[in-house]
């Protein structure tokens, strides 16, 4: 079902897992998702960015998933998370609309005022008892539709001082890792265990596609707690469109179509829940 963002923070943390959070953008996505973890018996996070948000709204977004969840009655534990959340308007709509936790994303901002950002999303949403996911550092790569070309890791240093100035409940790091398909992600272990040293909260890593496995499984030792993986499903999904309309110009059965679709993401975000926890 779908739970509070606290309450799976537990969850992972009581059955020592790594949560996947993956990301949609619509029906499909969601429907494959939410199928994903059910079949597999894990819980872990949909999510969606602000950016993608524009395509919908939070209040469609919360909804379907939740029409979803029922129809496929579903058990295991379902977190609702705004990724990459840019404004406290997006933020403030998200959890007003039923999202279960949000991310503040102000990493591209001066330390003091990616501070100042999440120090007040925290307010807002510690309010509804809602956690919340702070950045520190710059992801490199592609995001959506936006290109990054900050590659700033994270200050180990700066680690304690922003968790306790933000009040944030999991922080998002840059060790290494990347956005999107078209880098490679290189996990810095001596970085990422500094940085766990430093932090009070768990943490998360960013652009779960391309990671190999066996460093995602390696950093589950560092207070790692949730592994986004967005391009990866994405791939998957518009891969067999273009593989249908190579086959047949004449294919206007979209429903197949999509469902040959939603069948390749599931297939991959299980492999994804499997890899990551060696379940
Ligand atoms: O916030 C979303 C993720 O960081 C997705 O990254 O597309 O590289 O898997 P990815
Ligand atoms: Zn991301």
């Amino acid at each position: 079902q779908l739970v509070n963002g606290f309450t799976l923070m537990d969850y992972a943390k009581k059955h020592n897992l790594v949560l996947p959070a993956f990301n949609t953008t619509d029906y499909e996505m969601t429907l494959a998702i939410v199928k994903a973890f059910d079949e597999m018996g894990l819980g872990g996070y949909i999510q969606i960015s602000s950016n993608n948000l524009k395509f919908s709204s939070p209040q469609i977004i919360a909804n379907m998933t939740r029409e979803v969840m029922e129809r496929e009655n579903v058990s295991t534990p379902i977190g609702l998370h705004l990724d990459h959340g840019k404004s406290f308007d997006d933020v403030k709509a998200c959890i007003d609309a039923g999202f279960t936790s949000v991310m503040v994303d102000a990493s591209e901002l001066p330390y003091k005022e990616n501070i100042k950002a999440v120090k007040r999303a925290s307010e807002y949403a510690h309010f509804f008892n809602i956690p919340v996911e702070a950045e520190l550092g710059g992801i490199k790569g592609k995001e959506d539709d936006h290109v990054s070309d900050v590659n700033a890791k994270t200050h180990p240093e700066d680690v304690l001082n922003f968790v306790e100035k933000t009040g944030c409940d999991v922080l998002a790091v840059a060790v290494g890792n990347v956005h999107g398909l078209d880098l490679s992600p290189n996990l810095d272990f001596p970085l990422l265990e500094e940085v766990a040293k430093n932090s009070p909260v768990p943490l998360v890593l960013h652009g779960g596609s391309g990671i190999p496995f066996d460093q995602v499984r390696k950093a589950k030792n560092s207070n790692l707690i949730k592994v986004n993986y967005g391009s990866d499903l994405r791939k998957a999904y518009i891969k067999t469109f273009g593989q249908s309309y190579d086959q047949n110009h004449n294919e206007f059965n979209l429903i197949a179509v999509a469902s040959a679709g939603v069948d390749k993401v599931i297939d991959a975000a299980k492999n994804i829940i499997h890899e990551v926890n060696e379940v």
